[in-house]
């Protein structure tokens, strides 16, 4: 295979459509997700159009040894992966102390562990060709803390954080990390994340647009980006001069409308 990507939660939303642009730039393409029959679907859907090899792979990331079994498949199958996209995650709506603990639980292990697991198990083969690219899916969430929304935005601070410091312990082995940070995109997580009536979430954005900003900004070996220019300027200038207290009551506001 060449030109690899291996991109997490392939089957919908913002993997999907990442699968899609780096499939119309010639790449080959590692989808992975839980579920199996349409990650098959959207890769007879890409191969019909595009003159590039997938692979698929249906599992449960959270599942104990899920990252290793991923890394020793392609390990055993000679992929070596060139553009590392962790992008499943998952949200969940509601106070934090009425949630049921394996879904929290689950979103640490595939917003956090999962991410961080797959960035360790595919860097050292980048670092040694002296050549790959990661792309991690955060969030504006990773910028300050949401109540109501505790677990999800703190594991997209996690992202945010760790995603930068790789970077900078990795350029210069030729390696980049970009951190994408979108507002509201229009995608499967809200009824995930049982999130549909929040009315700030009702503006979203398009996943297509979404995926090819994150896919260009990943190429262009940048550090942190956003969809919106906007979201640039209010997560960047605006909210680190709000007293904290004033900016969690802003959040819990805009959560709750
Ligand atoms: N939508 C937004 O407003 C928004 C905004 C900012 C950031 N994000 C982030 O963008 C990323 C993609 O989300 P999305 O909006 O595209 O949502 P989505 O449509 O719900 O996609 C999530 C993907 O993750 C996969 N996934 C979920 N649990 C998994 C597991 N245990 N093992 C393997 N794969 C799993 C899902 O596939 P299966 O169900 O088939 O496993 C699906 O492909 C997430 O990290 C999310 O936090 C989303």
């Amino acid at each position: 295979m060449k030109n690899t990507a291996l991109i997490t939660g392939a089957s919908s939303g913002i993997g999907r459509e990442l699968a899609w642009v780096h499939a119309e730039n010639g790449g080959d393409l590692v989808l992975v997700a839980r579920r199996g029959e349409v990650l098959e679907e959207l890769k007879q859907q890409i191969m019909e159009i595009h003159d590039v090899e997938v692979v698929c792979i249906a599992i449960d990331l959270t599942e104990p040894g899920a990252v290793k079994q991923v890394y020793d498949q392609l390990e055993a199958d000679d992929i070596e992966v060139e553009y590392l996209i962790n992008n499943a995650g998952f949200g969940n709506l509601g106070p934090f102390y009425q949630h049921d603990w394996e879904t929290d639980g689950g979103m640490i292990q595939l917003n956090v562990s999962v991410l961080c697991e797959m960035t360790h198990r595919f860097l050292p083969g980048m670092i040694g060709r002296k050549r790959g690219r990661i792309l991690n899916i955060g969030s504006t969430a990773g910028f300050l803390p949401g109540p109501t929304m505790a677990v999800y935005f703190a594991s997209k601070a996690y992202v945010l954080s760790f995603s930068q410091a790789i970077a900078e312990e990795v350029a210069r082995f030729g390696v980049t990390v970009t951190v994408l940070c979108p507002g509201p995109v229009e995608t499967e997580f809200f009824d995930r994340a049982h999130a549909k009536e929040v009315g700030m979430f009702k503006k979203a954005a398009g996943a297509r647009k979404v995926a090819e900003i994150g896919y260009r900004s990943m190429n262009d070996g940048r550090l942190v980006v956003f969809n919106e220019w906007r979201l640039w300027f209010l997560l960047n200038w605006v909210t680190p001069w709000v007293p904290r207290q004033t900016l969690l009551k802003i959040s819990r506001w805009l959560l709750a409308g």
